[in-house]
This record gives structure tokens, C-alpha cells and sequence, in this order.
């Protein structure tokens, strides 16, 4: 039937894409990465992959629940989180990877975020980088790769991606940035926490100060002055 056609080469692509970043999810191993355990196959045909479960869930929901909670992450469980983060993606962009969906909801936690006598910094949680549906790999001699307007999350988009044409590894520091912006408000910044047409993060006024000055570095509008993500480890190093 003529009208199954478009369906399927819809499916075919899909299935395309999911083998890609399978391929891509597969080569990965870092402590700050989530890897790939297989994958399924239907016949001859690839039908998905298989991750390590994370029970904690995503940072995202984690940060929300201890908002509703009434709780604020401890200082060094914030600055943990980030260079935990910071490191996973200094490993995605050595591989020339760019992970270009980089948010609180796309990195998953091996454990609570706090252990269960609240305050107390649990050593031991896993943070992971996953999801790497939107990511693109930069071939040999390449600094960066063309990608179409507005890939990625709105709220976490850098202003080269949100206009379209050349991005580098720098697109992934903008979205760090915002991320520390989540890690303080324990939430994703929405419209009105944002100024300009760059949709700029309001850089809290009341956070550490050293956390901020990151934080601003990560948001410069032009990408070749950013951080590289290794430069970030260190700086969070710092803050340990
Ligand atoms: N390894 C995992 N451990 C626990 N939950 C996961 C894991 N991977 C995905 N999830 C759940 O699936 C949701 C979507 O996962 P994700 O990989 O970000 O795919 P997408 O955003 O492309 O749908 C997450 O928000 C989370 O609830
Ligand atoms: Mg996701």
C-alpha cells in the first residue's frame, strides 16, 4: 500500500539513527559515561540497546525532588556533581565527540544524591552522561561539523547551535554552563531566567562566587573563548 511508504522509510531512518548512536554509546567507556551493556536484535535486524540501569534516576528529577523537599544539594555535593560531569564530557570531547543535548535530565545518577541522614555527602554516587541521540562525531582534522538550527534543548542550546551552521566541542561548554545554572536552582532555567535573543542564564546572584565565575566562562556568546572542558576539571578541582 502506497501509503505505508513514507511510515516506513520514517521507521527505516529512526532505526538508522538509534543503530548510529548505538555504535557511537558502545565505543564509550568512562567512569562518567553510561556505556552500553548489548544489544537486541530481531532476525537479522538491530531493534535497540541495552544500558546500565541507573537507580537514581536523572539529575534532572533528583535535583526536583530535593527541591520539593525543601532541601538544597550541599556545596561540595554540587561542585561532585559537576566535576563528575566535567569529566565525562573532557573524555566525549576527546574523542572528538559533541554530545550537543547536555542537560541535568540527560545525565543519570548511580544512587541518591544524598544519603538517607540528609546532609551527608554520599562519596560514592555515579553520575553518568547518557543519551546520546543528538551527538556527532568530528572526522579526523575537523574542529567542527554543520548542524541544523535549534538541535538541541531550548533551554541549554548555545547561540551557534540555536542559529545553525558550524558548531565545535565549545556548543557542549555553553550547555555545562547551564547546567551549573540547574545544579544552583536545582531546576532548568525557563524563559524568564534567561536574558537577550542568545537566551543568556541569568548567572545567580547569591552563589559562590568561584561557581559563578565558571559558570560566566561557559556562557560567553563566543564560543572560541569558552573553557575546554578539561580546564573546567580543574577549576572544579579546585573547589573540592
Ligand atoms: N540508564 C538509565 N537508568 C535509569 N533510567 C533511564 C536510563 N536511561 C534512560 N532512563 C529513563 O528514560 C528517560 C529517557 O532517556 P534518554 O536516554 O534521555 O532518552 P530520550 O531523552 O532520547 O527519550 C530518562 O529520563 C529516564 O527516565
Ligand atoms: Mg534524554
Amino acid at each position: 500500500m502506497q501509503a505505508d511508504i513514507p511510515r516506513t522509510t520514517a521507521a527505516l531512518r529512526a532505526l538508522k539513527g538509534m543503530q548510529k548512536e548505538a555504535l557511537l554509546q558502545g565505543s564509550l567507556q568512562h567512569p562518567n559515561v553510561l556505556g552500553l551493556v548489548g544489544a537486541v536484535q530481531q532476525g537479522h535486524a538491530f531493534a535497540g540497546f541495552i544500558m546500565p540501569f541507573c537507580q537514581g534516576g536523572s539529575l534532572e528529577t533528583a535535583l526536583r525532588e530535593l527541591s520539593t523537599s525543601n532541601t538544597s544539594l550541599p556545596l561540595p555535593q554540587r561542585v561532585r556533581v559537576a566535576l563528575l560531569a566535567a569529566r565525562g564530557l573532557s573524555y566525549l570531547h576527546q574523542r572528538s565527540i559533541i554530545h550537543l543535548d547536555l542537560k541535568a535530565d540527560n545525565i543519570f545518577l548511580e544512587g541518591p544524591l544524598l544519603t538517607s541522614n540528609g546532609a551527608d555527602v554520599d562519596e560514592a554516587v555515579g553520575v553518568k552522561i547518557a543519551d546520546f541521540g543528538l551527538s556527532t562525531t568530528l572526522q579526523p582534522g575537523q574542529t567542527s561539523v554543520a548542524v541544523n538550527q535549534g538541535r538541541g534543548t531550548d533551554s541549554h542550546m548555545a547561540p551557534e547551535v540555536r542559529r545553525g551552521g558550524n558548531v565545535s566541542t565549545s556548543a557542549d561548554i555553553w550547555s555545562f554552563g547551564v547546567l551549573l545554572w540547574e545544579l544552583v536552582h536545582q531546576r532548568p532555567p525557563g524563559p524568564d531566567d534567561s536574558t537577550g535573543s542568545n537566551r543568556v542564564p541569568i548567572v545567580p546572584p547569591d552563589c559562590q562566587a568561584a561557581w559563578a565565575v565558571i559558570m560566566k566562562k561557559c556562557l560567553r556568546i563566543r564560543a572560541s573563548e569558552r573553557p575546554d572542558a578539561s580546564q573546567l576539571v580543574q577549576e572544579l578541582q579546585q573547589l573540592l
